[in-house]
């Protein structure tokens, strides 16, 4: 298992460029599954689960070329099951549901059960199937969706859920007649799973608002896209500049999606140029506390929120974070405390009382964004820090320790037997 050794201190300095969003990928990956042919996706980032999510496209019968640009050939499709050991790795697997019920109106999915930040359950990606006509049998740990026929209909999810928007979508691509999502998520990875389903044929309107509308069309057709830049990484550095007191150019960073976010980072005392080479983050002497509360987008995302709490660790004042999507996201604050933090949990939301050092001591991540936040409350402490299980980290961000370097932080990986 690798570990990552970070000697904090210093101030980022310099330019990186933003990738391509693990969370838009791997639906777009997963509609592959709904054409026959070979599509071509672009700026698609080195990741973890991005290799997950090919796996399970090759296990289903795909063929995936590629580096970078992926093709997918998904001519002959020999599974319709999604099984445990994938699913458990990761959840997003469950992605493949919509498209393998539109292409071969059969999917047996593995449940994926609770996991590090809370219960999940995909409830309302089943009700969104069934709406669309399939019978749904739970059986051994399995969810069994069959549909002999897919038919529009009018989706209303009672909470706002990413995949299972993109579920429904992907479903309804090719259903008989129109469906209408109501409440559907309004998060960037939406509008471009919708630009990769239209580039395929399909007719979507509204993704980014709460009312999507699906017209169904008899088949898709294989097509290429570049994914869009993920705002959760340009996030995360923007927030490795401030906790460093840094000066942080960001290549290809999604400005427009990130405006809660650089609104809260402002009240801190974060300052934003937009340059020809990019967005500068420019971190303040002092940081200032500030609140946050996640929510669906164009809200504060949760997945920004440990990182956000690194930062208020050391912020002037007292902050409190309220956690609205997940009931279980703070399971870093235990770690930040070892590090010096002093910050109390009540319900969703933590009291950050700034403090004016973080010291550096052994800690481990949980979970992605976790880790992202040890990452970034280590670059700041003084002494070193060691983060175990950082396995977790490369899900999600590609490289990161050698794209810290070289904006000058001190981190190494160091790679251990298990
Ligand atoms: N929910 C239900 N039933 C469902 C689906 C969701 O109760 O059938 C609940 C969840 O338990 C949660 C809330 O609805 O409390 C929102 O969950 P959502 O379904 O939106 O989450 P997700 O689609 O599983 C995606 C991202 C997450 C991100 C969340 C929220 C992907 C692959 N994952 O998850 O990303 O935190 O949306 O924005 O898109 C990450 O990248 O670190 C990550 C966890």
């Amino acid at each position: 298992m690798d570990k990552f050794i970070i000697h904090g201190g210093k101030k980022l300095k310099g330019t990186v460029k933003i990738g391509g969003a693990k969370n838009a990928a791997l639906p777009i990956l997963a509609a592959t599954l709904l054409a026959p042919g070979t599509h071509r996706l672009h700026n698609m980032p080195r990741l973890r689960d991005i290799t997950t999510m090919t796996c399970m496209l090759e296990h289903l019968g795909c063929q995936v070329t590629g580096d970078g640009t992926l093709e997918v050939r998904a001519d002959h499709l020999n599974f319709d099951e999604a099984p445990y050991d994938m699913v458990k790795t990761m959840r997003a697997s469950v992605l493949v549901m919509g498209p393998l019920v539109a292409r071969v109106r059969h999917a047996r999915i593995s449940l994926p059960g609770g996991c590090a930040i809370g219960a999940r359950p995909i409830n309302l990606h089943l009700k969104a199937m069934q709406a669309l006509g399939a019978d749904i049998h739970l059986k051994e740990g399995y969810a069994e969706v069959v549909a002999s026929r897919l038919k529009g209909a009018e989706i209303h999810f009672d909470i706002v859920t990413v995949t299972g928007t993109a579920n429904a979508m992907m479903a309804a691509a090719v259903a008989d007649g129109t469906t209408v999502i109501t409440n559907a998520a309004c998060e960037p990875e939406i509008v471009d799973l919708a630009l990769f389903l239209n580039a395929m044929g399909a007719e979507i309107e509204g993704a980014g608002s709460e009312r999507v509308v699906i017209r169904g069309v008899p088949q898709l057709k294989p097509a290429e896209h570049t994914i869009v830049a993920d705002r959760i990484e340009a996030g995360t550095f923007m927030m490795a500049a401030a906790i460093t007191g840094g000066d942080v150019t960001l290549e290809n960073a999604p400005a427009e999606f990130l405006q809660t976010a650089m609104a809260r980072l402002e009240e801190t005392g974060v300052r934003f140029e937009h340059t020809e080479h990019g967005l500068r983050v420019i971190g303040p002497e002092t940081i200032t506390s500030a609140n946050v509360t996640t929510e669906p987008h164009p809200g504060f995302a949760t997945d920004l929120q440990a990182q956000f709490t690194a930062l208020m660790a050391i912020a002037r004042g007292t902050s409190s974070i309220t956690e609205t999507i997940f009931e279980n996201r703070f399971m870093h604050i235990p770690e930040l405390a070892r590090m010096g933090a002093d910050i109390s949990v009540d319900g969703g939301t933590a009291t950050v009382r700034g403090v004016d050092k973080l010291a550096g001591a052994p800690v481990m991540a949980t979970d992605l964004r976790a880790s992202a936040s040890l990452v970034l409350a280590g670059l700041a402490a003084e002494g070193t820090t060691e983060i175990d299980r950082i396995y977790h980290i490369d899900r999600g961000y590609e490289r990161i320790e050698e794209r810290l370097a070289a904006l000058g932080a001190d981190i190494q990986r160091v790679t251990r037997e298990p």
